[in-house]
C-alpha cells in the first residue's frame, strides 16, 4: 500500500484490504470499478505476488480495473473463458437498508452489473456516507444512453418524472464517453419509491443499454469509516 496519513484514504485501503482478504486461491475474481475498489485490485495482486494466494484469475468491469489489474499483475480472463464467477469486488455510490444501490459514478455501470450480477459472492466496498435510508438521497441515478438516442431517452425520462442531464467530463470540454462508446445522463427523481420496478422501466426504454440501480444482487456490504482519526471496517 503506498504511504499516506489522509485517514479517508487510509479508510479506503483498509476496506479494500478486507475485501481481498476474502478472496481464495483457484478464484475467478470480477474486479470492480472506482477508487476504493482500485485498493481491493492492488491488495489482491500482492497477495498473488507474496505467494499468499494462487491461481487468481480477474475478470475487469472497466478500462479502468483491466489497466489496474494489469498493473497489480493479476492474469485476467473474459466471460467467455469461464462458467463462474467466485466473487466480484465493487463499490458503489448509495447503499441503502435492503443492500439495494446506485452505482455509475464511475461511468461503468453496465458492465459492473453484468460481472457484479453473475458472481457466486458479491462484496460491496464504500465508506459510511455511501449509506442511505432511500436510494436517490444523495446521488442522481446514472444511465448509459446509445448517442443517436439522447434525446428521445431523455424527453422519455421527462416523463417519469425525472430531471436528466448530460454527464459532461473534464473541463466540461464535451459529454463523458463509457467503455462502450456511450454516454451518460444523471437523473434527479425526487424519490426512488420503489427501485426494482424503476430499474426495469428504466431499461424499457429504447436506446436505455443499462441504469445505475442494483437491486438484489449484493450480498455482503464492508464499511468504512474513520473513528477518532483512525480508518475502521
Ligand atoms: C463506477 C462505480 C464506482 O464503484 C462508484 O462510483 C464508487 O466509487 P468510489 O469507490 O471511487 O467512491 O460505480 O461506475
Amino acid at each position: 500500500m503506498s504511504e499516506t496519513s489522509d485517514p479517508v484514504t487510509l479508510m479506503k485501503q483498509e476496506v479494500g484490504k478486507a475485501a481481498a482478504q476474502r478472496v481464495k486461491s483457484g478464484a475467478i475474481v470480477g474486479l470492480g470499478t472506482g477508487s476504493t475498489t482500485a485498493y481491493a485490485i492492488q491488495y489482491i495482486g500482492e497477495r498473488l505476488k507474496s505467494g499468499e494466494i494462487t491461481d487468481i484469475k480477474g475478470i475487469p468491469t472497466s478500462f479502468q480495473a483491466t489497466v489496474l489489474a494489469k498493473q497489480y499483475g493479476i492474469p485476467l480472463t473474459t466471460l467467455d473463458e469461464v462458467d463462474r464467477i467466485d466473487v466480484a469486488i465493487d463499490g458503489a455510490d448509495e447503499v441503502d437498508p435492503h443492500k439495494n444501490l446506485i452505482k455509475g459514478g464511475g461511468a461503468a455501470h453496465t458492465r459492473e452489473k453484468i460481472v457484479d450480477s453473475l458472481a457466486e459472492e458479491f462484496i460491496v466496498v464504500v465508506d459510511s456516507s455511501k449509506i442511505v435510508d432511500k436510494l436517490g438521497s444523495t446521488f442522481l441515478l446514472p444511465v448509459e444512453v446509445l448517442p443517436l438516442a439522447m434525446t428521445p431517452v431523455m424527453r422519455a425520462i421527462e416523463k417519469l418524472g425525472g430531471k436528466p442531464q448530460l454527464r459532461m467530463g473534464v473541463k466540461k470540454a464535451g459529454p463523458v464517453i463509457t467503455d462502450q462508446g456511450n454516454m451518460v445522463i444523471d437523473v434527479k427523481f425526487d424519490s426512488i419509491d420503489n427501485p426494482a420496478e424503476l430499474e426495469k422501466t428504466l431499461n424499457n426504454i429504447p436506446g436505455v443499454l443499462e441504469n445505475g440501480l442494483f437491486v438484489g444482487v449484493t450480498d455482503v456490504v464492508l464499511v468504512g469509516e474513520v473513528i477518532d482519526g483512525k480508518p475502521v471496517v
